[in-house]
Order: structure tokens, then C-alpha cells, then sequence
């Protein structure tokens, strides 16, 4: 029979849909249908709407059981490659000291830099996926992994490729960020300056040739680096047509998310010290807040993120783990929502939008991913609760019941 339907390769049935279109709200579709073919979501609405039967429609019609979709989640801002851990320096921090007081001494981030130039490429790559596999039954199916561990260009090489690795191995997207400036290392302890113009001049250009840069970070910080030391880096970036974020204000207001916007950035990142008028400046430039809540409570912080702010001014807040060894050993987004809730008094609909639509903002694929509906890759998370302000609410539990990246199950 001829029905001038081209078939598509799944129908996905029997389901709620929290498709988070539009500005507001969940965009629920209850007694939903979503169409697959290829990588692409070509169909999400309701089911009564189908102009066929199932069959006639698809290939393969699966039964959801009444569960709930939501985009797969999408961890927008980690740094889970990295050879070791840091429970010492946990330790040091319940008996007093501080997290500033341990990098001053050569520990921090420079003891995660020791370990992970030691370790082999095959030795990071088996440290690694079981984090990036932790993630992904938590219902995330795109994550953003930033180098800033080996601090040489061999070093972040390396971790680099093995984050293109993790995302061949594990079938979901995963971009890359240099890490450039994250922290000095010891063989430039006293030529900052030549630190810098090396980044700049040579391995930024040289990795970005490897296909490996998606993006470019800098920690913006007392104990890291300047808003001078920023700019230089950023300069070099957008002459290079690379998009910029930024670890800024996490420990004291250096105006970080205002340099951030000043280039454009894609995202400030942590901003607890950040002032209102850089702010607007954000909301001018389309930058996107990344609330880390997990290093915020790790650290035991008690200066807030401008929450209120930033909603007034209309700036997209996106939620990540920030899973990395020293401030945030967190291997669950779900809980980071929870913590953003609990911790940032976000919405549970503000941290589901954080961690879909205004994460994948944050990556740049604004239009491609984040949201349940036509156009967008099939990237989705299938849970068996009864509503999505539970995404938020449970902490620990079960994550999803299935994950589908780019069309294809992956669990
Ligand atoms: O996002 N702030 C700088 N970078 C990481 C921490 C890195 C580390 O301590 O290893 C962060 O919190
Ligand atoms: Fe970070």
C-alpha cells in the first residue's frame, strides 16, 4: 500500500514526554509518540495525532510503559579524565586545611598533575570510562570533558584523546575543552609570562590542528590566573574561531564572568562572587550561567551564586557535576540537580532546563540537543516516576530504566 509515509526506524509509545519546548514550563505530552529515524528525533507529539497505525509508521514500535521521557541529560561542564584521586587531601580539609592553603603548599590541583603524567594513555583511559560510565546511568548521554591536568602539551594531549576515546567507546557525544590555564607548572614556576605565550603560541594552535579542542577554558583565580592572563588567552581562542568559558568568581570576585562575556563566552562558570553588573553583562552576551553546586557544598562554601540576578536578567542557568578529583568527586548529575535545588534554591523545572536546554547552550548545540522535539538528535532518557520534579527530588536510587543516544539504545 502506498501511504507516502517514509518509515521511520522506531516509535516509541505508551509514554509521557517532558519535552522542555518552549521558554517555560515542561512541555508535557501525555499519551505521547516520538518518532525516530536515523540519528534524529522526527516526530514527538501526541499519539492520537499519528496519521497511521503504529506498524505502518515504524519498524520497531516499543512500549514505554507509561514512563517518562526526558532528553538524556547532558553533563555540560567535567573534568573526569585525570589518573588518581585526592582522599589525602579530603582528609587534610576535615582536619583544617584549606583548599587554598593546599594548592599554595603544591598540592591541589598540581598532585592530580603529577599523577596523571605518569599514567599511560591506556592507564587514563581505563581510570576514566567507569566515571564517564557512572554518568551515563545516570541518565546523561552528552558530556563536555576539559584537560587542565597535564599542564605540557604531551600531557594534554593525552587526556584530550582520551576523552574522544571515552565517547567512541561509550557511543555518545562527548566535546572537548582545553583546559589551558588551570593551573602554573613547576617547570615554569617563575616565567608565568612564557607559561602563557607557550599555551598561546604553541599548543593551543598544535591541538586545535589534532582535532582535539572544542572549546577553551581558563581558571580565572587568585591561585590561578589573572584577568590579564585571561584576556591573552581568550585573544588567542577567538582568533583561532574557538569558543571560550570560564571558571570564574568561585573564590572572590575578580570580574571573571564580565571577561567571560567581554569575549563571548559560551559560559561563566561557578560565579558565587559574581556582582549583579556583571550580570548584565552576561545576559548581554548570551552567556550561560554553569551553577557547580557539588564543589560549592564540597568545599563547604556559604557565598551564593546571584541566583536572583540572574533570573531577573534573563540569563540561562545550566547545572553540571564539575567531576573532578579535588572539589567535586560527584559521578551523578541527578544529584547535582538535587543539590542545586537544595543548596541554590533552583526549581526542580530550573534544574531539569540546566541540565538539557541550557546545558547543551552552554556546549554550543543550541538547536540540536536539550530538548524532545523534531530536528533535535534522538538523545533520550526513559524513567519510571511519575513526574519530573522527582529528576530533582530523589537523591541516589535508580537512574533511568533507558538511554538512547543519537537513535541507537544504549542501555
Ligand atoms: O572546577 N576551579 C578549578 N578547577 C576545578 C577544580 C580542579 C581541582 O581541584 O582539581 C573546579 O573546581
Ligand atoms: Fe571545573
Amino acid at each position: 500500500m502506498k501511504t507516502g509515509h517514509h518509515r521511520w526506524d522506531r516509535l516509541l509509545l505508551d509514554a509521557r514526554v517532558a519535552t522542555l519546548a518552549g521558554e517555560r514550563g515542561y512541555g508535557l505530552i501525555e499519551d505521547a509518540a516520538i518518532g525516530i529515524a536515523g540519528h534524529q528525533i522526527v516526530y514527538a507529539g501526541r499519539r492520537a495525532d499519528l496519521p497511521l497505525t503504529p506498524d505502518m509508521m515504524a519498524d520497531r514500535v516499543e512500549l514505554l510503559g507509561g514512563a517518562l521521557v526526558t532528553p538524556a541529560l547532558i553533563d555540560a561542564h567535567t573534568h573526569l579524565v585525570f589518573a588518581g584521586h585526592r582522599a589525602a587531601e579530603f582528609e587534610q580539609r576535615l582536619h583544617g586545611a584549606s583548599y587554598q592553603q593546599i594548592a599554595e603548599a603544591g598540592g591541589g590541583i598540581l598532585g592530580s598533575v603529577r599523577a596523571t603524567r605518569a599514567a599511560s594513555e591506556d592507564e587514563l583511559f581505563a581510570a576514566s570510562l567507569p566515571r564517564a560510565r557512572a554518568l551515563l546511568r545516570d541518565g546523561v548521554g552528552t558530556i563536555e570533558i576539559k584537560s587542565g591536568y597535564g599542564l605540557d602539551l604531551a600531557g594534554e594531549r593525552s587526556q584530550l584523546r582520551v576523552a574522544r576515546r571515552i565517547g567512541e567507546a561509550l557511543g555518545i557525544d562527548v566535546l572537548c575543552t582545553y583546559l589551558a590555564l588551570h593551573a602554573l607548572p613547576p617547570e615554569f614556576a617563575d616565567r608565568r609570562d612564557a607559561f602563557v605565550e607557550t599555551v598561546c603560541r604553541e599548543w593551543l594552535p598544535q591541538l586545535q590542528a589534532e582535532g582535539l579542542v572544542d572549546a577553551v577554558d581558563a581558571f580565572c583565580e587568585g591561585i590561578a590566573f589573572s584577568p590579564a592572563e585571561i584576556r591573552r588567552l581568550f585573544a588567542a581562542a577567538r582568533a583561532l574561531q574557538l569558543p571560550v568559558k570560564l571558571h570564574a568568581d568561585q573564590l572572590s570576585d575578580l570580574d571573571g564572568a564580565a571577561i567571560a562575556a567581554e569575549f563571548g563566552a559560551l559560559s561563566a562558570d561557578h560565579i558565587e562572587y559574581t556582582s549583579e553588573a556583571a550580570v548584565a553583562r552576561m545576559a548581554a552576551a548570551g552567556t550561560v550561567a554553569m551553577l557547580l553546586p557539588a564543589a560549592f557544598y564540597c568545599l563547604r562554601e556559604t557565598r551564593l551564586p546571584p541566583i536572583d540576578a540572574l533570573r531577573r536578567h534573563g540569563v540561562a542557568m545550566a547545572v553540571a557535576t564539575d567531576l573532578n578529583p579535588g572539589t567535586s568527586p560527584l559521578q551523578s548529575l541527578r544529584t547535582a540537580m538535587n543539590l542545586a535545588c537544595t543548596l541554590f534554591r533552583l526549581t526542580p523545572e530550573e534544574a531539569l532546563r540546566g541540565t538539557t536546554v541550557n546545558a547543551a547552550r552552554a556546549l554550543g548545540l543550541d538547536g540540536r540537543k536539550g530538548r524532545v522535539v523534531a530536528g533535535h538528535d534522538a538523545d533520550l532518557a526513559v524513567w519510571e516516576v511519575g513526574t519530573p520534579a522527582e529528576l530533582s527530588y530523589w537523591i541516589g536510587g535508580n537512574g533511568p530504566v533507558a538511554l538512547f543516544c543519537g537513535g541507537e539504545r544504549r542501555y
